[in-house]
């Protein structure tokens, strides 16, 4: 793949932000159970032939997605982690010529797909990780994406099927639920960090192909914390940590300071543990497990500047962006 310049306005995907995170569970109902209970997150909508339940409060179709690791999509002897993460652009026009220019500058694709309210195109990161890049094209998306949707999916090749839609249906002001009865107030899926093996070429293919900047650090650095256009930090690559197959942990904003209290003292009642908590003057993060052992930052900003993030220890960076 050839790309001449790293400069932003000529990144091929003009990504908004991170939308989704789509990760194998070991058992995807009582994953559900979980990440209502622990997270404040809602089941929008299930597909139980496919062994999966999706999870939003309003922010996009599914913040979360729970696959099953028996469910079709898994590969054998699947482990909990990863199967993608999603990135939201403004409409299905934009997404079309984004992924027209990363043809003809040589990227490849794993596919695209008709999900109804959306339309989805994917490949791979130069680590291997599945990233997928999707536009609304349903304006009510809620009401088309609830219960129990069984369905096949119809072909849909990019530019051909139909004419690229321009109407922009993302919500830009969200109206987002709110859970009771739940340990943590979860808001919305904001961000991933991902542990890096190829830190440039995992740097150029999210500035030049996804068409994020970096919000805080640089491609020397330690970890960098890079944003779409929308968003204050949808990704942030860290070079020398453990974790599972590339994701070290997923970012959910909650409500307030006090989900961050009940976190502490109550997720490991309920089948979780806190890994880490970083009290900073940027963010106030509390990294705990779900009940598979992936990692959720659960976080409040605070004064999320990088001028401010930089006065955090190198050794809680990885724990905060
Ligand atoms: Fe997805």
């Amino acid at each position: 793949m050839q790309l001449a310049t790293t400069d932003q306005s000529a990144a091929l995907f003009k990504t908004r932000r991170l939308a989704h995170s789509n990760i194998f569970v070991s058992d995807y109902v009582k994953a559900c159970d979980f990440y209502h209970d622990a997270f404040g997150f809602a089941e929008a909508y299930r597909q139980p032939d496919n062994l999966a339940s999706f999870l939003s409060n309003g922010n996009t179709y599914h913040d979360f997605a729970l696959v099953d690791v028996k469910s079709k999509y898994a590969k054998p002897g699947q482990r909990p982690g990863l199967n993608h993460l999603a990135f939201e652009v403004e409409s299905e026009d934009v997404l079309v010529a984004g992924y027209k220019a990363a043809l003809a500058a040589g990227v490849e694709f794993l596919g695209a797909a008709d999900h109804d309210v959306a339309h989805s195109i994917y490949l791979k990161d130069p680590d291997g990780n599945e990233v997928e890049f999707y536009a609304d094209v349903v304006e009510d998306w809620e009401e088309a994406r609830k219960g129990i949707i069984i369905k096949k999916k119809p072909q849909w090749i990019p530019g051909e099927t139909n004419v690229p839609d321009t109407r922009q249906l993302f919500k830009a002001v969200p109206n987002l639920k709110r859970l009771s009865n739940v340990l943590v107030q979860g808001k919305r899926v904001t961000h991933m960090g991902l542990a890096v093996r190829d830190f440039d070429a995992m740097y150029d293919f999210y500035t030049r192909v996804a068409g994020l900047r970096p919000f805080f650090g640089d491609r020397a650095s330690q970890c960098v914390l890079l944003a779409g256009f929308a968003s204050s930090g949808d990704i942030s690559l860290l070079r020398n940590v453990e974790a599972n197959d590339g994701m070290h942990h997923m970012g959910v904003e909650v409500w307030s300071e006090a989900d961050l209290e009940a976190a502490v003292d109550g997720i490991k009642r309920i089948g979780g543990q806190v890994m880490r908590e970083v009290d900073h003057a940027a963010r106030h993060a509390v990294c705990v497990t779900d009940a598979d052992g992936l990692l959720v930052q659960l976080y409040v900003n605070r004064d999320w500047r990088p001028d401010v993030i930089a006065t955090a220890d190198a050794a809680d960076l990885p724990f905060l962006l």
